[in-house]
């Protein structure tokens, strides 16, 4: 049976392996943000519960690396530790606003689609986007503000893709994204 573990266990799970303090701030804040904008659009208690546990969850590969392999290496963990495969695809589908299977490879990456599909997937992989740091804290930031700071690094399809899911998401929630703090 694969699992679905409460929050406590997601913690634990963070603290075993040795996630750094400032990964599991950020991990407690882009869950918080996520169900946010997860209860705007729906009431599905099982779609929040994903929600709230991938986001809990989604960097603990940043246990090992914080290059773009901490995706597969935080799935690869959670898949040793029989969680639930619907968590464990949220987590590796989290960078930025998704990765084709092709650029997956150009970087050094199994040839997986990385490109998030399911709601839950799409609502943990932007609220994440939307959580940055500032002063060493999580913070809040807007759409232009994250679109902007992909552009300053060559990364426009990435900052194309994210500037539509926000787009998406926030005609599900009936309200701009940004708003949501
Ligand atoms: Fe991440």
């Amino acid at each position: 049976m694969s699992k679905i573990p409460s929050v406590e266990i997601c913690l634990s799970y963070l603290a075993e392996e040795n996630c750094p303090n400032k990964v599991i701030d950020h991990c407690m804040a882009v869950e918080t943000l996520a169900l946010k904008i997860a209860m705007r659009i729906t009431q599905d208690e099982g779609i929040l519960t994903l929600v709230s546990r991938a986001a809990l969850l989604h960097d603990i590969g940043r246990s090992q690396t914080h290059g773009p392999e901490h995706a597969i290496i935080g799935a690869d963990i959670l898949r040793k530790r029989g969680l639930d495969e619907r968590i464990i695809l949220i987590v590796e589908r989290h960078l930025g606003a998704g990765i084709l299977a092709s650029e997956a490879r150009d970087i050094g990456l199994p040839y997986r689609n990385m490109i998030p599909e399911t709601l839950a997937e799409k609502i943990v992989a932007h609220a994440d986007n939307l959580i940055t740091e500032k002063n060493q804290a999580p913070a809040r930031w807007t759409l232009a503000l994250v679109a902007a700071r992909e552009r300053s690094k060559g990364h426009e399809k990435q900052a194309a893709r994210i500037e539509i899911l926000h787009r998406e998401l926030s005609e599900l929630a009936s309200i701009d994204l940004d708003e949501i703090r």
